[in-house]
């Protein structure tokens, strides 16, 4: 098989790392992809917004299928100029992404549906709004969310009224977020602990992955600015088989079900961020997409043939693929660069790969990352995810820091505490 991923992230470098493991696949592309990616996929200058160009690699390529792994290009329509070319493709079309591409929609969507979400205010008018936030009845904290895709950016969770008037400038008087500041949707802050559950839909056909847990804030103890994730963690107990059934009940099947019904199908992967709450499983978001960081942790799980899971999506045949998981644990620690999320300075050479790869349960992905003669430097603010997989947390949790100590740049910045969460609620009281 011949297959193309788009986008240059650690979340693309697993992808490929996982599609090559398997015996069928002859040639992975990859769109533009990064430097560690280069070294298993063919790695072409294609920007994944450059949708003619990526037409024009599936023909001249003859490639199989196709897996998207950002969602700008699908939000923009990638599926939809994709899908008549023949090629098998992985992804949902520019109106089911729309269950991430607007936070309104997804809304809107949930509550025809029965979906357990917060309840909350569609604005367009940003003095409503204002008006509405001042008021003396306004619970705090509350969130602010951006309508449109925003980088993970446009969403405050507002502890006063000063904080969240302040969001509602920004995005929709000041237009932060361009036209992503049109409409701004204020919710019920949730409590409770999030986990993030991705699964693979042909649309008729829902394929759980294992659940996986997102670390957003920059800092350990979940403090500072909220980052692009700097770390995940995946095993069995995130959920457990009865709060999963639950989502699965309540979230997964209506959604899909709902999107048919509504002449959205959706295909692809569909990921539904979950507040574990006290009234149960309420969704933060839907992506529809691999979740970054999670996927270097969910496919390190998966035993089985994924270009066969990917294959059988495409042609509309998941219900005959049988999936199986390591029933163990992954974790991936994020080496970000010094500064990141604000600015940080590129180009500083990157020490102790080969010898932190040597230990044979560590896979290193690249986020951002460039190649000089022999070396590799950073490039990004994500530079590496490090991941290790082992038979249950604790050990996943030693194995992955050990060999994060191996590695080094200046200004490296990492937290300490990845798969903490996970350790103490198997030692302690459950987590919600
Ligand atoms: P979203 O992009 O909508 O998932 O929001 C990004 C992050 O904001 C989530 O992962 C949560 O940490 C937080 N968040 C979003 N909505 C809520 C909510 N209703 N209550 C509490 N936290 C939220
Ligand atoms: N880890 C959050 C995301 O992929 O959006």
């Amino acid at each position: 098989m011949r297959v193309l991923v788009v986008g240059s992230g650690g979340r693309e470098h697993a992808l490929v790392w996982k599609l090559k493991q398997s015996p069928r696949v002859r040639v992975v592309f990859c769109a533009p992809g990064n430097a560690g990616i280069a070294r298993s996929a063919r790695c072409v200058p294609v920007r994944p917004d450059d949708t003619q160009a990526l037409c024009d690699l599936v023909k001249k390529e003859k490639i199989d299928f196709v897996l998207v792994g950002p969602e700008a290009p699908l939000a923009s329509g990638l599926v939809n100029a994709l899908k008549p070319l023949g090629a098998g493709v992985l992804g949902p079309t520019r109106e089911a992404a729309q269950l991430e591409s607007s936070k309104v929609f997804a809304k809107d969507f949930m509550a025809r549906h029965k979906v357990p979400t917060a309840p909350y205010t569609v604005y367009q008018d940003p003095q409503i709004a204002l008006a509405y936030l001042g008021s003396s009845e306004t619970p705090y904290p509350i969130v602010v969310k951006a309508d449109g895709l925003a980088a993970g950016k446009g969403v405050i969770v507002a502890r006063d009224a000063d904080e969240a008037r302040d969001a509602v400038t920004r995005i929709m008087i000041n237009r932060e977020f361009g036209e992503a500041g049109d409409r701004i949707v204020i919710e019920e802050c949730l409590q409770g602990v999030e986990a993030s559950y991705i699964v693979f839909t042909d649309g008729e056909t829902i394929l759980p992955a294992v659940a996986a847990r997102d670390h957003k804030a920059a800092f350990d103890n979940d403090s500072g600015p909220n980052t692009g994730g700097m770390g995940a963690y995946s095993t069995n107990d995130i959920l457990g088989p009865e709060l999963e059934s639950d989502v699965l009940k309540r979230v997964i099947r209506p959604v899909i079900s709902g999107m048919k019904e509504e002449g959205f199908p959706f295909q692809g992967i569909l990921y539904a961020g979950l507040m574990l709450t006290s009234r149960g499983p309420q969704v933060l978001e839907f992506n529809v997409r691999m979740g970054d960081p999670e996927g270097q942790v969910i496919l390190p799980r998966l035993r089985s043939d994924f270009a066969g899971l990917c294959e059988a999506l495409c042609q509309g045949r998941l219900k005959e693929y049988n999936a199986e998981w390591d029933d163990g644990a992954a974790v991936c620690v994020v080496l970000a660069s010094g500064g990141y999320p604000g600015p940080y300075l590129k180009g500083k050479v990157i020490t102790g790969l080969k010898m932190a790869e040597e230990d044979r349960r560590v896979a290193i992905f690249h986020a951002g990352t460039r190649a000089e003669g022999d070396n590799f430097v950073t490039e990004g603010g994500r530079v590496l995810g490090v991941t290790a997989t082992e038979k249950d947390l604790a050990s996943a949790v030693m194995v992955a820091y050990e060999a994060v100590n191996k590695i080094h740049f200046e200004g490296m910045h990492h937290r300490r505490d990845i798969g903490a969460k996970g350790l103490k609620a198997s030692m302690e009281e459950p987590l919600v």
